[in-house]
């Protein structure tokens, strides 16, 4: 380890299951220590997402099946026990350190990895692999969530998972990207979204949607994105080609009007919820529907006669191969796709950045800067 190092380092702690008054700031927490194959990372920023909201308030639990509602996501979801409350049904423990989105420079490198790499700016892939076999998505990990992550001065990470960056955009900007655009770019792939294609995306204003209205502009397809009132032009500027209001009177009308048919090849959906069977039922012959969330709610209506008299093909996107992650530092890198950091809190202020990011008045990303 560095001799330089502190001890100690401030951090938003974790201390169970439930409310947001379950995060609390300390400047006593001990700074991580790398292990072989490992680097600690000087956080620069970190992003923030629903994963840590979803994780904190238990939402994930099997029990919850309403969507992730302001209050649920401020005070907790009903008692729900450690083992079901994260993503993959691990338990977790604690006090526990969240955050996905690390941006920052290397300050320390553990057993087997060069010392060349200390003082290299890196962006950190959240997914944590099996090294042995990293294509087995029964044991992967997700940072913040299976180890401690970016609510902090330090994280350490295993180097693998410390991609090089180059890029002018600051540690605030680089935070927005990791989880929601690597989310993005992976559903994206799994619908197989070509050129000229038209797409479908809901709640394309959040992290996820307006990274999906990006990264589907750079496949060269065709977006036509869903938003409330306040975010419709933003998602104009982003480089939608349409933008219809989430609450629609009906879709296919709705889109025929937008595009002159009232069927699009491919659905990209976070939000599901009670609107899903109109999602389904506005795919053409053959379609495809990929989700990864379910902020209105998991349990949706499917009638399976949509599903196979229309021949369509639904995906869920979560765990993804390793190479997505290398592909978007490349896109950040030529400026490919841009960041929409919607807001920076100081990290001991993290309490409040959740509650504002519950109000979903935002466009793009939320990140704290340690
Ligand atoms: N599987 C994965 O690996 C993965 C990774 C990242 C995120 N996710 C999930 O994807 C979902 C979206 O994440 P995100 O970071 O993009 O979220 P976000 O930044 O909070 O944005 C979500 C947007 O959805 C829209 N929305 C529509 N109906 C809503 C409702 N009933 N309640 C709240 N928002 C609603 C809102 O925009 P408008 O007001 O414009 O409609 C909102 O801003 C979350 O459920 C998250 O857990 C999953």
């Amino acid at each position: 380890m560095n001799p330089t190092l502190p001890a100690t380092m401030r951090a938003v702690v974790l201390t169970g299951t439930g409310g947001l008054d379950r995060l609390i700031y300390r400047e006593d927490v001990p700074v991580p220590v790398p292990g072989p194959g490992e680097v600690l990372v000087r956080v620069g920023a970190c992003g923030m997402n629903n994963t840590d909201v979803n994780t904190r308030s238990g939402w994930y639990a099997k029990a919850v099946t309403s969507g992730t509602t302001q209050e649920g996501a401020a005070e907790g979801f009903e008692d729900v026990t450690g083992e079901s409350a994260t993503w993959g049904s691990s338990s977790l423990s604690f006090p526990h350190v969240q955050g996905a989105d690390v941006a920052g420079r290397i300050a320390a490198v553990g057993q087997g990895v060069a010392e060349a790499r200390i003082g290299e700016r890196v962006l950190v892939d959240p997914w944590l692999r099996d090294p042995d076999d990293p294509e087995d998505r029964d044991n992967a990990g997700y940072l913040g969530s299976e180890r401690w992550g970016g609510f902090a001065e330090y994280a350490a990470v295993p180097a693998v998972n410390a991609f090089a960056i180059e890029s002018p955009l600051s540690d605030a900007e680089l935070a927005t990207f990791p989880c929601s655009s690597s989310t993005a770019e992976y559903m994206l792939t799994r619908a197989g979204l070509a050129a000229g294609e038209t797409i479908l995306i809901t709640g394309a204003s959040g992290g996820v949607g307006s990274a999906l209205v990006q990264l589907a502009k750079r496949r060269g397809a065709r977006v036509v994105a869903l938003a409330g009132e306040s975010k419709m032009a933003a998602l104009r500027k982003l480089g939608a080609d349409h933008v219809l209001h989430r609450d629609f009177p009906d879709l296919a009308t709705t889109l025929q009007a937008a595009l002159g048919r009232g069927k699009v090849d491919a659905v990209a959906d976070i939000v599901g919820g009670d609107r899903f069977p109109e999602l389904l039922g506005c795919i053409k012959r053959g379609g495809r529907y990929v989700t990864s969330g379910a902020i209105a709610g998991p349990i949706v209506e499917l009638d399976l006669r949509t599903l196979y008299l229309e021949d369509l093909t639904l995906h869920g996107a979560t765990v993804m191969p390793p190479g997505i992650f290398q592909s978007l530092v490349g896109y950040i890198e030529r400026a490919e796709i841009r960041p929409l950091l919607a807001r920076a809190f100081p990290l001991a202020e993290l309490r409040a950045a959740q509650e504002e990011f519950l109000e979903k008045a935002h466009v793009g990303n939320f990140v704290v800067v340690p």
